[in-house]
């Protein structure tokens, strides 16, 4: 059975202070408990450092949200996967919706990014979803079928290990507009097929596909209560202990 994987992505939000006391909140809210469900924050590169001391100790794991697929050189404000893992970091999202339409991230870039970081030893939480005049235009499962293809060009079954799939639907991004658990479950299901046909369904069983979009503790165990719903990537609500406390709790009574 699939662990669930409940992610914060805090964008760019907090500072040393906040960061600091909201990764030892969440150390408080989860220490001791030998949670069913792996927890996982994605703070600013500058606090990485510091969430690692203060998350880790209590069993939560620590990401990046981005990383450059050069080992080093001259790539001015670029950082490697090796850098990462030096201070402790388990995971980077990669793909993620603003990095491809804010920052004009393609397919090519994500792709060399995801194998760099397979490559270099973090686990990968790979970002599709589509924009709102894609879904309108019935187009969410031809953009989901290139971003995947895109993504993971030449990475192979045995490194599919190392990934997770997170759908975010733009246009539920920041806006409080949720998927429905039928459309989320919907994407879903298509997604492990897409994956069930590029690879195996071992492959397809064993990897966990997250989603993300305004998930809050309000919706959290009906979205995380669906077949192919194996965690949540959130967002606004992973920035205090009393919303993502609860979305952890949400993962682990499902998982009992
Ligand atoms: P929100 O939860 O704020 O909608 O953000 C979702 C997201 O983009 C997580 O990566």
């Amino acid at each position: 059975m699939r662990r669930y994987l409940i992610a914060g992505n805090w964008k760019m939000n907090t500072s040393l202070e906040t960061g600091t006391a909201l990764a030892s909140g969440l150390a408080d809210h989860v220490r001791g408990r030998d949670l069913p469900v792996d927890v996982l924050v994605c703070p600013p590169f500058p606090y990485l450092a510091a969430v690692k001391a203060t998350a880790g100790e209590a069993g939560i794991s620590v990401g990046a949200q981005n990383c450059y697929f050069e080992a080093s050189g001259a790539f001015t404000g670029e950082v490697s996967v090796d850098m990462l893992k030096d201070i402790g970091c388990d995971s980077v999202i990669l793909g993620h919706s603003e990095r491809r339409h804010v920052l004009k991230e393609c397919d090519d870039m994500i792709n060399k990014k995801t194998k760099a970081a397979i490559e270099g030893g973090l686990q990968v939480v790979l970002c599709v979803g589509e924009l709102l005049e894609e879904r309108e235009a019935d187009k969410t499962e031809a953009v989901l079928d290139e971003q995947m293809a895109g993504g993971l060009k030449d990475v192979s079954a045995e490194q599919m290990a190392n990934v997770v799939i997170a759908y975010e639907p733009v246009w539920a991004i920041g806006t409080g507009k949720t998927a429905s658990p039928e459309q989320a479950e919907q994407a879903h299901a298509h997604l492990r097929k897409w994956l069930a046909d590029r690879y195996t369904s071992e492959v397809a069983e064993q990897t966990r596909i997250l989603y993300g979009g305004s998930v809050k503790p309000a919706n959290a165990k009906e979205l995380l209560g669906q077949q192919n719903v194996d965690g949540a990537l959130v967002g606004g609500a992973s920035l205090t202990v009393d919303n993502f406390g609860p979305i952890i709790d949400a993962g682990v009574e499902l998982s009992a």
